[in-house]
């Protein structure tokens, strides 16, 4: 049975929630999973799995520097599979944001890297500001008063659409049947 791997990077949890999501929806493809965390120390062995897929959450205009890096040294792995990556954040709540050609992360960081993902995802967050600490909730609350987001301190706003998570899901066991 061919194996899928997740490995994500998060903050606050959201990018992983996603995640279990996909593993829902391709476990029930018929596929194995696993789902690893990718942090600065993380030594992630790719070489079990058929097929990759990287999720990251966009901080202060970018994933953390550590998915850049991961995409770097395994980047043989990655484009002898193709893969797919995903990115997660609140500029992608707009629907006008979430392409890779439109959403000003995910095209920036696009041309950082050689690897072409055969399957590119672009997911809104979760603004939860009980969550955060005080610079940081004050910071993400001025960004969302400049793009007329939630900015009540009570809010707790998810703006994935689960149904474009369940389709990524569903492109990806499409992926690895053809290249199975
Ligand atoms: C401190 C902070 C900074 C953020 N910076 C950005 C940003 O620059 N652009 C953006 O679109 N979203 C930004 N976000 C929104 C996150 O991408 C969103 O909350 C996402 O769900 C976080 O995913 P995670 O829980 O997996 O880290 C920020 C969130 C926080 C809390």
């Amino acid at each position: 049975m061919a194996k899928i791997g997740f490995i994500y990077s998060t903050v606050d949890g959201h990018t992983l929630e996603i995640c279990q999501r996909l593993k829902t929806v391709v476990e029930e493809g018929g596929f194995e999973t696993a789902i690893l965390e990718l942090t600065p120390d993380s030594a992630i062995d790719l070489t079990d799995f058929d097929q990759i897929v990287v999720g990251a959450s966009i901080r202060y205009g970018k994933h953390r520097p550590e998915v850049v890096r991961f995409i770097n040294d395994n980047i043989e792995q990655l484009e002898s599979k193709h893969g797919a990556f995903f990115s997660v954040n609140a500029v992608a709540r707009k629907p006008e944001k979430k392409e890779p050609h439109t959403n000003p992360y995910v095209k920036k960081f696009l041309k950082t890297i050689t690897w072409q993902p055969a399957i590119i995802g672009i997911f809104g967050g979760r603004i939860h500001y009980a969550k955060y600490r005080f610079w940081d909730r004050t910071m993400i609350r001025f960004i969302m008063w400049m793009t007329k987001g939630p900015t009540n301190l009570d809010a707790n706003v998810d703006f994935t659409d689960w149904d474009e998570v369940e389709a990524f899901g569903r492109a990806l066991c499409e992926l690895v049947n053809r290249e199975n």
